[in-house]
C-alpha cells in the first residue's frame, strides 16, 4: 500500500513556514465536513467515478475479451482522443509497459501503442508515417461525442479506412463513449462499431478506472483486474473521517490549507520515469477540478492551485533551485517508489578518482531514491513545504491506489473550496468559441459576441 508522508509540512521540520498543530487541529473539522459531504454526494451527480472498482466485473471481463482479439487482430493500437480521454490511457501505459515499448521486437511485446491527442498536422501524418492501417485499431475516446479535436481525428482516420479497408473498416474502430448523449454514439451505431460506455457521472479527468482506461490498458496486457483492486484498497483505506487516519483527506486539507496560506503552486515531482506522466494526468484533474470562479453560493472565489509537472531527478538540473530559493508559493508533493522493477549495477572504473569512485557499486535504484530524500531535505532546510507519496513498487495494485489516492484527494479539496470540482466551463468557452469560429449550426450567438469583442491592434514587431 501506498504510504503518504507530510512531516516536511508541518513547524516541526520547516520552521513558520509550516502547519502548527493548532493550525492542523482547525483543518481537521473542515476536512471530516468535506468527507462527509463527498460521502452523501457518492454514487450521484458526478461522482459515480467513485464507484467505478467496485461495479465493472462484467464490463472488465468484455474488455479483457475484446482486447485478446484487438491483439491477435492487429499490430497497432491507437487511441484518438483528448484530456481526460486521453491523459489517463498515457499515464498507465507509461507507468506499466516497458519503457521502450514500442521499439521492442514484436516476439517481446503486443501491439504497438500510440495516443494522438493533439490535432497538430504534423503529428497525424507522422502517425500514418509509421502505421498501416490496415493492421491498425482504432479506439475513438470521447465522452460527449462532440470534442473537435477527437471528432476530426475520427473523420480523417475513418476516409482513410474507409479508402485502404472498404466495407470491413468499421471493423477497425472501437468507439468509447456516453451511451446517451453525443454524436459518437449514433455514429457508432449507425456504422457498427464495437462500443463501450463511459457512465453517466464519470467525468473526462475521472475516467482512467472506466472503459477510457480500461480497454487501453487490457490491449497492452496489463492487469486490469489489478488496477480496479488497487483503487478499492486506496478507497477503502479512506473511508474514515478524521483526516490523521485518511490519507487523502489529510493530503486533501493540507493542500487546502497551504493555498489559505499562500501556496498557489502545486508541483507534482515523480522520482520515476515510469511515473512522469502521471504529473501530466494529475496536473489536469487538480486545475480542472479545482480552478473555479465561482463557489458553490455563487460568490466570485476564483479558486484553484497551478498544478506543475516535474521529474526527479532531471529537474534538480532545471526547476529545483527555484523550487529550494524561490517564492514561498509552493507545495511540492514527491512520488517515491522505494523497489524499481530491475535495476542497474554502476560499474567499477574509477578506482584513482575518488570523486567518481563513490558511484561504484551501488545501483542507479539506490542513486535515484537517495537523490530523492536529498532533494526532500534540501527543500525541508529551506523551508518550503514538501511531501512524499511512496510506492512499494509500481505495479498495477499501485498504480490503481496511486490514481485513487489523487482522485479522492481533489474531490475532498473541492469540497473544503466549496465549489463545483466535477464541471469545467473555462474548458467548455473554449470548446464553445471554437464551434462559433468554425461557424457550426445553433453558435451564432457565440459568433456574435466573439465578431464584438475588441480588435487587437498590430502589436508585432518584426
Ligand atoms: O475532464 C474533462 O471532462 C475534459 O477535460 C475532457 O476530458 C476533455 O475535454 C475531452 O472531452 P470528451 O471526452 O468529451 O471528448
Amino acid at each position: 500500500m501506498l504510504k503518504f508522508d507530510f512531516n516536511n509540512m508541518t513547524e516541526k521540520f520547516i520552521g513558520s513556514e509550516g502547519f502548527t498543530d493548532a493550525e492542523l487541529a482547525a483543518l481537521a473539522p473542515e476536512a471530516r465536513k468535506a468527507h462527509e459531504a463527498f460521502g452523501k454526494m457518492r454514487g450521484t451527480g458526478m461522482t459515480a467515478w467513485a464507484d467505478l472498482p467496485y461495479n465493472q466485473d462484467a464490463i472488465a471481463d468484455d474488455i479483457i475479451a475484446t482486447a485478446a482479439e484487438v491483439r491477435k487482430n492487429f499490430d497497432n493500437f491507437v487511441v484518438l482522443g483528448i484530456g481526460g480521454s486521453a491523459l489517463g490511457p498515457i499515464a498507465v501505459f507509461t507507468a506499466l509497459c516497458h519503457f521502450r515499448y514500442n521499439d521492442l521486437p514484436a516476439g517481446k511485446r503486443g501491439v504497438k501503442f500510440f495516443v494522438e491527442d493533439n490535432v497538430d498536422p504534423e503529428r497525424m501524418a507522422a502517425l500514418l508515417d509509421v502505421i498501416d492501417v490496415k493492421r491498425t485499431m482504432f479506439n475513438v475516446i470521447t465522452k460527449s461525442g462532440a470534442t473537435s479535436e477527437t471528432m476530426s481525428q475520427y473523420l480523417i482516420i475513418s476516409d482513410i479506412l474507409k479508402k485502404a479497408v472498404g466495407k470491413d473498416w468499421n471493423k477497425h474502430i472501437i468507439a468509447t463513449t456516453s451511451e446517451s448523449k453525443g454524436n459518437l454514439i449514433k455514429l457508432a451505431k449507425k456504422e457498427g462499431f464495437k462500443t463501450f460506455y463511459i457512465p453517466d457521472g464519470v467525468g473526462g479527468r475521472f475516467s482512467e478506472l472506466c472503459p477510457v482506461g480500461l480497454l487501453p490498458a487490457a490491449v497492452l496486457g496489463i492487469d486490469i483486474k489489478g488496477l480496479l483492486k488497487g483503487a478499492a484498497d486506496m478507497d477503502k483505506a479512506c473511508a474514515d473521517g478524521d483526516m490523521f487516519r485518511n490519507s487523502a483527506l489529510m493530503a486533501a486539507a493540507l493542500q487546502y490549507g497551504a493555498m489559505k496560506k499562500g501556496k498557489n503552486v502545486s508541483v507534482m515531482m515523480p522520482y520515476a520515469d515510469s511515473l512522469k506522466f502521471m504529473a501530466d494526468w494529475y496536473c489536469q484533474l487538480w486545475g480542472e477540478s479545482l480552478g473555479k470562479a465561482v463557489d458553490l453560493d455563487g460568490k466570485v472565489v476564483n479558486a484553484g492551485q497551478t498544478p506543475v509537472k516535474a521529474l526527479g531527478v532531471t529537474d534538480q538540473h532545471s526547476q529545483v533551485q527555484l523550487y529550494t530559493e524561490g517564492p514561498f508559493d509552493k507545495v511540492i508533493t514527491i512520488i517515491g517508489v522505494e523497489k524499481f522493477r530491475t535495476d542497474v549495477t554502476i560499474a567499477d572504473g574509477a578506482e584513482e578518482f575518488p570523486d567518481v569512485n563513490f558511484l561504484c557499486g551501488h545501483t542507479m535504484g539506490e542513486l535515484i531514491n537517495t537523490e530523492r530524500v536529498a532533494t526532500e531535505y534540501a527543500l525541508t532546510r529551506s523551508k518550503h513545504m514538501n511531501n512524499t507519496v511512496l510506492l512499494p513498487e509500481v505495479n498495477a495494485e499501485t498504480v490503481g491506489q496511486l490514481l485513487m489516492f489523487f482522485q479522492l484527494q481533489t474531490a475532498y479539496c473541492g469540497a473544503m473550496l466549496n465549489i463545483d470540482t466535477f464541471n469545467q466551463p473555462g474548458v467548455e468557452e473554449g470548446k464553445n468559441a471554437t464551434y462559433a469560429l468554425f461557424e457550426r449550426k445553433g453558435y451564432e450567438a457565440k459568433k456574435a459576441e466573439l465578431d464584438a469583442a475588441p480588435k487587437k491592434e498590430a502589436a508585432y514587431i518584426i
